[in-house]
């Protein structure tokens, strides 16, 4: 179809005053986007601060996690796309991109950018949040210099273009033109399908679902955007029964729940693989990137997930075996588990601060292959974006892997456990304080911050049997770029080598959430299968005890315990 060209308005406006992004995007509640202008300004801004060559003739990948208000805001993307120039704009149908699959795109494409409508696992609906975040060229986040020009240029903003061309019908796949500008509409996860089935063996995981009549597989979609995915992948690709999947259809509130994959919120899950005894239990966030591997006997902690993946990947992974495992990273109060298979593997492991975006400048200088973190993020090079269901196949495939040389079942908690005889314990844990008095909080923090500083290293707690060796604000240097990240987390290291992490949360919405992680390695056969919270009580008492935090914020028990 061929429309005329559009005419293009320049519409008047004033700044807001709030429109920084974090890595994340621009991350508000839902009615603040609704304000006058406000999303038209923000979106204004990315173009306005889009990287050179700038939007002209640029190709624009658009699509979200398919959240309240998703739609109305491509809508006007598209409009004041056009308007500054945009060439191509390529859009999931009905506006649906999970996060990896959009990094998938841009970079296939070739496009100059991508615009991400998301607040990945906060929830969903006009009283809840909503999410304008612009990735770059290489699929991943923008770095900062990138969002701190969108602030800048979000401040002063002064008028805004826009095209008057009608809605576009996102439903229909095909192509819409207006003179030689394009808006493409491409079906959301044929490109994604045809990616994992490149990385991964999806013959060898057939053979072993054909072999295993009996294996159970539940995937839960948390009604957020890997519905659709799950669906191809899982049901349509892989010939699983249709009970293998559950909250599978996007929804635009999530169904009024936290599309958060962690044992608390994904509580349909956990309490279906128990009841049902599900041998395969997995789950992803709003807009897919998280995820979380469960069985019937275990709950796969992030910090081993990406442990095990990395170990296997070589041999069972066909990706990994083309290219090699080129390095592992992980962020920092992710527990070391990788670092032992790293060193097992001799590869360079990296420990980086909290965020995905930190992998990224690793990975497009080819020193990268796997990381994950503990906030349920594991991905590789194969996007820029962490990937929930890469590592869902991945165990998939290392699953499959294991057992086409066995007589016997090998599950998931076989896997751990020859996991741990092999390379000993990270015992992992983490606590959140969610919605903490933001006062309370950040004095704690800074009174702690000041005893690292002021005397920690060399004292002794429980008789004796923990003495620190080191207590400092965590700071990184990028290996690549130089850059330097001050400020990201309390790490206090023991003589035996377990550490104590103490964070502020970076993405939260209101008040202010404290993370203490905890973590202590064990390598005695008789103590690897004991219960997490049993194995790190010690510990546990210690950052209660020096970070006086029920004497700060009032709070005596973690919302989440993960
Ligand atoms: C987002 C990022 C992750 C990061 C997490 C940290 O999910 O994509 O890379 O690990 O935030 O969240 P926090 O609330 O601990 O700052
Ligand atoms: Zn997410």
């Amino acid at each position: 179809m061929s429309a005329a060209p559009f005419s293009t308005e320049v519409i008047a406006t004033s700044p807001y005053t709030d429109q920084k992004p974090g890595t994340s995007g621009l991350r508000k509640k839902v009615r603040v986007f609704m304000q006058d202008n406000y999303t038209e300004n923000f979106v204004q801004a990315i173009f306005t601060a889009m990287p050179a060559p700038g939007p002209k003739d640029s190709v624009v990948v658009v699509g979200g996690d398919g959240r309240y208000y998703m739609k109305h805001v491509i809508q006007k993307i598209i409009k004041i796309g056009l308007a500054n120039g945009v060439k191509k704009f390529i859009v999931g149908q009905d506006g649906i991109l999970s996060t990896p699959a959009a990094s998938n795109i841009i970079r296939k494409a070739q496009a100059n950018g991508g615009i991400l409508l998301t607040a990945s696992h906060n929830p969903g609906g006009i009283d809840n949040d909503f999410g304008i975040k612009y990735n770059t060229s290489n699929g991943g986040p923008a770095p900062e210099s990138v969002t701190d020009s969108i602030f800048e240029a979000s401040k002063v903003i002064s008028e805004y273009k826009i095209t008057d061309i009608p809605d576009i019908d996102f439903n229909k796949i095909g192509s819409v033109h207006f003179g030689d500008h394009t808006i493409e509409i491409i079906d959301s996860i044929s490109d994604y399908l045809d990616m994992v089935k490149e990385i991964f063996d999806f013959n060898l995981i057939k053979s072993f679902l054909k072999a295993h009549p009996d294996f159970t597989l539940l995937f839960d979609g948390l009604n957020g955007v890997t519905g659709g995915y799950g669906r191809r992948i899982f049901i349509e690709e892989l010939g699983l029964p249709l009970s293998s999947i559950d909250q599978c259809v996007p929804m635009e509130d999530f169904g009024g729940e936290h599309p958060d994959p962690n044992l608390t919120y994904a509580h349909k899950l956990v309490k279906n693989v128990n009841e049902k005894k599900i041998d395969f239990g997995a789950a992803s966030d709003g807009d897919g990137d998280r995820n979380m591997i469960i069985s019937n006997d275990w709950f796969v902690n992030p910090s081993d997930s990406v442990a095990v993946i990395a170990d296997y990947a070589k041999h069972a992974i066909p990706y990994f075996k083309k290219t090699g495992i080129r390095g592992l990273a992980r962020s920092m109060p992710t527990s070391a588990s990788i670092d032992r298979v790293a060193e097992y593997h001799k590869v360079k492991v990296y420990e980086v601060p909290t965020g995905w975006k930190f992998f990224g400048n690793l990975m497009d200088a080819g020193q990268l292959s796997i990381c994950g973190e503990e906030s349920f993020g594991t991905g590789s090079d194969h996007v820029r974006e962490k990937d929930g269901l890469w590592a869902v196949i991945a165990w998939l495939n290392i699953l499959a892997y294991v057992n086409s040389n066995s007589q016997s079942f090998i599950s998931i908690k076989d896997i751990m456990e020859t996991h741990y005889d092999k390379y000993g314990r990270n015992f992992f844990s983490r606590y959140d304080y969610e919605e903490v008095d933001s006062n309370g909080a950040n004095k704690m923090y800074s009174d702690l911050k000041a005893k690292c500083y002021g005397g920690l290293v060399g004292t002794s707690f429980l008789n004796g049997a923990f003495t620190v060796i080191s207590a400092e604000d965590f700071e990184y240097t990028d290996p690549i770029d130089h850059s330097v990240s001050k400020n990201q987390g309390l790490r206090i290291i023991f003589s035996d080598g377990s550490r104590i992490i103490v964070r502020l949360s970076g993405t939260g919405s209101s008040g202010a959430t404290v993370r203490f992680y905890f973590e202590m390695f064990e390598n005695r056969t008789e103590k690897l299968m004991i219960d997490t919270q049993v194995a790190l009580k010690p510990l546990i008492e210690i950052a209660l005890e020096i970070s006086k935090l029920k004497e700060y914020t009032g709070r005596d028990e973690p919302t989440v315990i993960t």
